[in-house]
């Protein structure tokens, strides 16, 4: 069959960044209780004026440089996000038409953090199958303009930007050696925007009731994580018929460090081998992986030949673990 791999990566980030010690102004929250809890610092957050397209086209044109592909040459865009520009149309297609992909299909999907191994592991199969050449996924989000600003609980977790990489055959043996996706929607409630939707459309009273903000159960999406995290990432070395002692570098999504050293510790993986950026971004939802793993790239932290692990989860509820010989 065909191998497919990641041969370009771009990312994005607003310029703006609101640190723990800026939070303290806003909620009752202490940068102390902010490190210790979650391990993030301070995150990046788009200026009123920019979407998550504008987000994503940035990355994605650093990604296609990086890959030294044209955007006439993409046969298909991916952007998995939480929080698309509108309903509709797409975020995909606003990408499509900024880049000048005029050979590209486009569309978004929606997996919560989990959407950018989902979107890796959707792209890659239309090369397999041998329907496309190159594929752009993008995971982009600008989270903070559905997140509560007033809610402690929640504002100080998230960060907005987006990561774009670009799929393509690669030599037989390297690239995406397996792929372990999952989903539990009995969990759904414990991680979601209750209005907007058409469930519970928008009326005066409930933009009164903030429900058209993120809302989540903390400690649940927290259990879960725990208890997904590990189980994806053995589930996937398995199917590539490895153990962890194969792992040279695990990506894990970037939501909260505790919840990344349990996944390690999972693992049996040391610190040394994990990628942690949540300090700089907090959670950036489905950017965060492509955010690590560039971090990783760019950093030397993988070579050539080595292995590596994305792994994620997220709203739905959502996970997702997929295994890569770079
Ligand atoms: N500052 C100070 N105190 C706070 C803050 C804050 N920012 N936020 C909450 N607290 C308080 C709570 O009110 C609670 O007080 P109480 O006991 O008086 O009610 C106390 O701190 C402890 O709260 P816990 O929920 O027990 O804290 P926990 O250790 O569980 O940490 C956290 C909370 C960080 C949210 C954790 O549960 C977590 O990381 N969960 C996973 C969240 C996650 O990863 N979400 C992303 C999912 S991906 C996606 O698809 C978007």
């Amino acid at each position: 069959g065909i191998s497919v791999g990641i041969v370009g990566i771009g990312t994005y980030v607003p310029d703006k960044i609101i640190t723990n010690h800026d939070l303290e102004q806003m909620v009752d929250t202490s940068n102390e209780w902010i490190v210790e809890r979650t391990g993030i610092r301070e995150r990046h957050i788009a200026e009123p004026d920019m979407a998550t397209s504008d987000l994503a086209v940035l990355a994605a044109r650093k990604a296609l440089a990086d890959a030294g592909v044209s955007a006439e040459e993409i046969n298909l865009i991916i952007v998995a996000t939480a929080t698309p520009d509108m309903f509709f149309p797409s975020v995909a297609c606003i990408v499509q038409d900024q880049l000048g992909a005029v050979n590209a299909a486009a569309f978004d999907l929606g997996a919560g953090c989990t959407g950018f191994v989902y979107a890796v592991a959707t792209g890659s199969q239309f090369i397999k199958s041998g329907l496309y050449k190159k594929v752009l996924v993008i995971g982009a989000e600008t989270l903070s303009k559905v997140v509560d600003w007033t809610d402690r609980n929640t504002c100080v977790l998230f960060g907005d930007g987006a990561g774009a990489v670009v799929l393509s055959e690669v030599k037989a043996g390297y690239g995406i050696l397996s792929i372990d996706l999952g989903s539990d929607g009995s969990g759904g409630e414990f991680l979601k925007i209750p209005a907007g939707g058409t469930r519970v459309p928008t009326t005066e009273q409930t933009v009164s009731d903030r429900q058209h903000y993120l809302y989540m159960n903390g400690s649940e999406v927290f259990k879960f994580a725990i208890k997904v995290m590990g189980e994806a990432a053995v589930k996937a070395l398995d199917a590539a018929g490895l153990d962890h002692h194969s792992v040279n570098c695990l990506i894990p999504h970037q939501a909260n460090i505790r919840i990344i050293q349990s996944a390690a510790k999972r693992l049996k993986l040391p610190m040394e081998k994990v990628m942690v950026n949540v300090d700089k971004y907090g959670n950036t939802s489905a950017a965060s992986i492509p955010l690590a793993l560039e971090e990783a790239l760019k950093s030397c932290r993988i070579q050539q030949d080595d292995i590596v692990v994305l792994v994620g989860f997220g709203a739905g509820l959502t996970w997702g673990a997929c295994v890569i010989k770079w």
